[in-house]
């Protein structure tokens, strides 16, 4: 029998970070960068459209060119050989838990190669940049798409999936996430105040270490093999 019968997986950041991904807090990261209210709100877009979307182009552009690491890759093996259930929840906007074969996944915070179009709502694939002139591929209508990934002040998806697997695991594993961007950072309280047994695998303590019964730090490439060959027992 599986040690835990629920496992909660939620990725930040930090697990991408080893394929060539710039986390968003670490030094010289994302947001050191650029603004968030200049590139990452509704009201940024509707300011300024072409420059968020030159910023998603540009993040894009660099997500196409990269590849899974052996931490997604020990995640798509949990997924396939645990004997209990496993739940994955990335805040990742990345393709890469899925270019190492995780099946089902949540993306909470949206996916940067789709386009959502604000006419009719269509989320459709889209891997080319994208203008302010360019009609969507549903509806027709020029002038409506957008990234279809989550913006501050906008509402992640699939929270009540989310919340049904937090009321239901009894492990929670946070990997690469700094714990700083709600109703993500609050997920670790909520499976702990609910009994399940919480782990952090990040670089260096979280600012919820608290809420985590359990605590491993390293790089992602080489903690998160480890610990899923553990959850598998090889
Ligand atoms: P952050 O940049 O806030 O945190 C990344 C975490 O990963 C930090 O705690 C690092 O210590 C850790 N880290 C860095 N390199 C690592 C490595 N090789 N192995 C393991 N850990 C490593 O990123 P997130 O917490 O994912 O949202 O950010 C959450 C949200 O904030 C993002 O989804 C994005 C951003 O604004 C939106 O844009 C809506």
């Amino acid at each position: 029998m599986a040690p835990f019968e629920h496992v909660v997986i939620l990725t930040g950041a930090g697990l991408s970070a080893e394929s060539g991904l710039s986390t968003f807090r670490d030094k010289g990261g994302i947001w050191s960068k650029y603004r968030i209210e200049d590139v990452a709100s509704p009201e940024a877009f509707a300011r300024d459209p072409a420059a968020v979307l030159a910023f998603y182009n540009m993040r894009r552009r660099t997500v196409l060119g990269v590849q899974p690491n052996a931490g997604h890759a020990a995640l798509a093996r949990l997924e396939a050989d645990y004997p209990g259930k496993v739940t994955i929840v990335t805040q990742n906007v990345d393709p890469l838990h899925e270019r190492a074969g995780t099946k089902d996944l949540i993306h909470m915070h949206g996916e940067i190669l789709k386009a959502r179009c604000a006419h009719c709502g269509d989320a459709m694939r889209w891997e080319d940049d994208l203008t302010t002139d360019l009609a969507c591929r549903a509806c027709g209508k020029a002038g409506g798409l957008r990234p279809d990934v989550v913006w501050f002040g906008e509402m992640p998806y699939d929270m009540d999936r989310i919340h049904a697997a937090l009321e239901t695991c009894d492990l929670f594993v946070s990997i690469g996430t700094s714990g700083t961007v709600y109703p993500a950072a609050g997920f670790s309280a909520k499976a702990l105040s609910l009994g399940a047994h919480t782990v952090e695998l990040n670089l260096e303590p979280s600012r919820r270490r608290d809420m985590f019964v359990e605590a491993i730090h390293g790089k992602a490439s080489e903690i998160v093999p480890a610990y899923v060959a553990r959850l598998l027992g090889r």
